[in-house]
């Protein structure tokens, strides 16, 4: 007699998602039927024999870009098919990741003509050589507890901790760029300085009013999320950074917008000198829409890659568009799809959307780090 064991129950849920994932890859790819009955047998008895089993080149490749389709949260998706995959699955050391990283950099920052890229480090599984990134983001500022007020990105106060635990020292100031922080397996983590030369930044500048003045604004040109997790079949990549290129929104309203990030709305309106003596003189809106104007014409200016939210949601229908014409079903989580400055002015603010999982997708993780702040 053979009794099910939790082993086993993991073993058939696993097979069930990767013959799902199977299916949809061999669909959309105009697969040989008679191939991909093949594959999928191959699939099943691999998993049988090893609880585990390795994609193709190809299917990593669609797998990714599946994932990217299917983020709820993302307005950029009509570029899902357009997204360079580096398979680096053979990693073996934190020095590899590292060199692999700055790979990805070079090739996503692209002299200011940003492309969407993924890096795949091996899958998780039984032996513990797999990676973990401890980095949000490959490129991200530090933030510091100051018995004055936080110096920096507020955000960062936690992971900036951890580095300096870690023996690491920034300059202290509001722009200084982390380390990136890579771990193997269960080793302690292994810090890495990033090099000037792969970390591209714009200053910031208003083309009519001196915005800024009292405070050095920038931003960094590429967001590379490095911290989720990207399943793919029922396998999971646990260190699969990504970027696309910025919407205005994340950096002008929320980066240095919110009064828990930069906070500069105040700093702003006073170099505006509106009048801040009531909300009701829409002073906040006002500094908002001209911080803004400030991101995407020092974007623009520096010839670095970026949309404005109104494009943003232009393309975001035509990718809704061309999905029902594939007869597949967007999903879509509508909190997030909303831009933070005039939602209603796009067209994604009067539909509703169906915040449904869909795999492949990408995950949020526990940090590997303990969180103290
Ligand atoms: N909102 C995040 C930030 O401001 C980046 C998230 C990804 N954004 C993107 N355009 N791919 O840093």
């Amino acid at each position: 007699m053979h009794v099910t064991t939790s082993a086993d129950i993991g073993i058939q849920s696993l097979q069930t998602e990767a013959e799902l994932f199977l299916l949809r890859f061999a669909q959309e790819t105009g697969m040989e039927p008679a191939a991909a009955l093949a594959r999928r047998q191959e699939v099943l008895a691999e998993i049988a024999e090893t609880g585990a089993y390795t994609h193709t080149p190809e299917e990593l490749t669609h797998g990714a870009k599946m994932a990217w389709r299917n983020a709820n949260r993302c307005i950029g998706r009509l570029f899902w098919n357009r997204m360079h995959v580096f398979d680096v699955r053979k990693a073996a050391s934190e020095e590899d990741v590292f060199e692999a990283l700055l790979r990805h950099l070079a090739f996503a920052t692209n002299g200011g003509e940003i492309r969407p890229a993924i890096t795949i480090l091996p899958q998780a599984g039984e032996g513990a050589d797999t990676f973990r990134i401890w980095n949000h983001q490959l490129l991200r500022y530090a933030g510091y507890e100051k018995a004055t007020g936080i110096v920096g990105e507020p955000a960062s106060v936690g992971f900036t901790r951890v580095c300096e635990r870690l023996g690491w020292r920034g300059e202290g100031t509001p722009f200084d760029l982390l380390p990136l922080v890579i771990q193997h397996g269960r080793k302690p983590p292994r810090l890495f300085e990033l090099p000037r030369t792969h970390a591209l930044e714009v200053p910031l500048t208003h083309p009519e009013h001196d915005l800024f003045a009292g405070f050095p604004a920038k931003w960094y040109a590429v967001p590379v999320i490095s911290d989720m997790l990207l399943e793919i079949g029922g396998i999971r990549y646990p260190a699969a950074p990504f970027n696309g290129w910025y919407m205005g929104t994340e950096i002008g309203s929320r980066n240095l917008g919110d009064e828990a990030r930069y906070n500069l709305l105040p700093l702003v309106a006073a170099n505006l000198g509106l009048d801040t003596s009531s909300n009701a003189t829409l002073w906040k809106d006002r500094a908002l829409v001209e911080l803004n104007a400030a991101v995407l014409h020092s974007y623009r200016r520096a010839g670095v890659t970026i949309v404005d939210h109104h494009t943003a949601a232009q393309q975001f229908s035509v990718f809704e568009r061309n999905e029902e014409k594939a007869g597949r079903a967007v999903t879509g989580r509508w909190s997030w799809l909303i831009p933070p400055l005039s939602p209603s002015a796009t067209s994604v603010f009067h539909k509703s959307y169906e915040d449904r999982i869909v795999s492949p997708q990408f995950i949020h993780q526990h940090p590997p780090y303990a969180q103290t702040n």
